[in-house]
């Protein structure tokens, strides 16, 4: 298949984009700093930002699939998804592109937490989603809204925290809410489960929660 990538520079990105061309797949990968890529005579670079729609376009145009593990690199109010996602939805539907899987986070909805213990959801939902993570979560928020009402093929995976631990091959999935407890997973589980969506109609139009 062709697959375009968002992110591929990214912790998650550079692993998606490894399984990628292991599985055979022709890769177009948007990068801001190509030079820096190390799979960059691997995929087709584009040299551009995520924010620029032209850029989008020349990404996703002829491609199969979309990945997206696009995010900001900081904790700060950088907006990258409010800006980027709908450029990435306007070029799929110009292009006839219908298949995205894009990377979200457990925090994006409201009821993201319903089925953690009281006090972990109360502490979380209180305080970290309103100091620290505010940002990241509004921006997962706004990922979720335009991906949603886009009408196109898309699946959101919802992780709580990222590691770069090994993959283990066994998680939870949960098409509700983050299973109980559930606080953490590497990004290498998170790679092969996006991956196996690329085959799989199971979420499609969906969300879909994954954890330890
Ligand atoms: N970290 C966590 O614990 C955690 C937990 C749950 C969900 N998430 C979500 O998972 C996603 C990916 O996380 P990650 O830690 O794997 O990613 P990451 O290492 O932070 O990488 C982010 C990727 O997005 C790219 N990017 C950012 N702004 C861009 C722009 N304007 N134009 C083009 N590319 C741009 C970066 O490119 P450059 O190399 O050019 O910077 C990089 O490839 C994020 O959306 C995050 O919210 C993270």
């Amino acid at each position: 298949m062709k697959i375009a990538i968002f992110g591929a520079s990214g912790g998650t990105g550079l692993l998606l984009t490894n399984r990628c061309l292991a599985a055979g797949h022709q890769v177009t990968a948007l990068l801001r700093s190509p030079e820096a890529f190390p799979l960059r005579h691997r995929v087709d670079a584009i040299y551009g930002n995520a924010c620029d729609g032209h850029a989008v376009l020349k990404t996703v145009a002829d491609s199969d699939v979309v990945l997206s593990a696009l995010g900001a690199r900081t904790w700060g109010k950088e907006d990258v998804l409010e800006n980027a996602v709908p450029h990435i939805v306007t070029a799929m539907r110009q292009t006839g592109v219908r298949r995205i899987i894009a990377l979200g986070s457990a925090g994006a909805l409201p009821d993201s937490l319903d089925k953690q213990p009281f006090l972990n959801r109360w502490i979380v939902q209180r305080f970290v989603y309103n100091t620290f993570l505010k940002w990241p979560v509004a921006s997962q928020v706004s990922q979720y809204a335009t991906l949603s009402a886009s009408g196109l093929d898309w699946t959101m995976v919802m992780p709580p925290l990222l590691n770069n631990a090994p993959g283990r091959g066994r998680y939870r999935i949960d098409g509700e809410a983050l299973p109980r407890n559930g606080s953490r997973i590497s990004r290498e589980d998170v790679a092969d489960f996006m991956m196996q969506q690329i085959d799989s109609p199971q979420w499609i139009k969906k969300y879909v929660y994954i954890t330890w």
